[in-house]
């Protein structure tokens, strides 16, 4: 298992094959066209959700459980990174589909949110290599410590906004990723 985790090809990997599974099982499992659509949509956001925590944590997770697979999980941080920008960029193709053909009403302040954060996910993986990081210096750190709370809280905003809404089922699914999103920032902000 560490030896897996400790290769370079595996976060990209999973990070593919999570994606391309949950666009799958959307497509099977809805009864018609725009039921597909917004399936693949909800479920690769879900398939990239546990990418994000182990970024999130994987610091955290070494510091307090070292041991191999921590250390592995540690010292791929950034593979983990771009494989959750991969799985999150099939979410934006899935989601591209639902918003153009299906919900074509949506405003630009409804997008914005979303948008910035595609915006902060490109920027952070194309400036993943150690050039950029020297190159940007202590800055490379703000934005990179930026990013992972701003990805962090529009996860955490969008389960929110399920916990609170009205269908029973997103709810209960919004209450329980909203709850281990607020776990992991609790985990990640505790002090050592
Ligand atoms: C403009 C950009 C975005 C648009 C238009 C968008 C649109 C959508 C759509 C149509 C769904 C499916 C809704 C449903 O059937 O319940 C969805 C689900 C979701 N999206 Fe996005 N999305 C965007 C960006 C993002 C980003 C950047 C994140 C996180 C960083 C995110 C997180 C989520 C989450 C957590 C869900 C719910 C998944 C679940 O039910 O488990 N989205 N989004």
């Amino acid at each position: 298992m560490t030896a897996w985790l400790d290769r370079r090809s595996t976060p990209l990997l999973v990070g593919l094959f999570a994606a391309l599974l949950a666009v799958a099982a959307g497509l099977v499992s809805g009864a018609d066209a725009a039921e597909r659509a917004g399936l693949a949509a909800r479920w690769t956001a879900r398939a990239a959700l546990p990418l994000f925590l182990i970024v999130f944590l994987a610091s955290t997770l070494m510091r307090r459980w070292p041991a191999g697979i921590t250390r592995a999980l540690r010292k791929r941080r950034r593979q983990w990174g771009l494989g959750f920008a991969l799985a999150h960029t099939i979410h934006l193709a899935a989601l591209a589909v639902n918003v153009i053909v299906f919900a074509p009403g949506r405003t630009w302040q409804s997008l914005i949110g979303g948008g910035l954060t595609y915006v902060m996910i490109f920027v952070m993986a194309f400036t993943s290599t150690d050039g950029w990081q020297r190159q940007l210096g202590r800055w490379w750190r703000r934005l990179h410590t930026v990013g992972i709370y701003y990805i962090w809280f529009i996860f955490t905003a969008s389960y929110a906004g399920r916990a609170f809404g009205d269908e029973p089922e997103k709810r209960v699914v919004g209450l329980l990723f909203g709850t281990i999103l607020i776990a992991a920032l609790i985990g990640r902000l505790w002090p050592r």
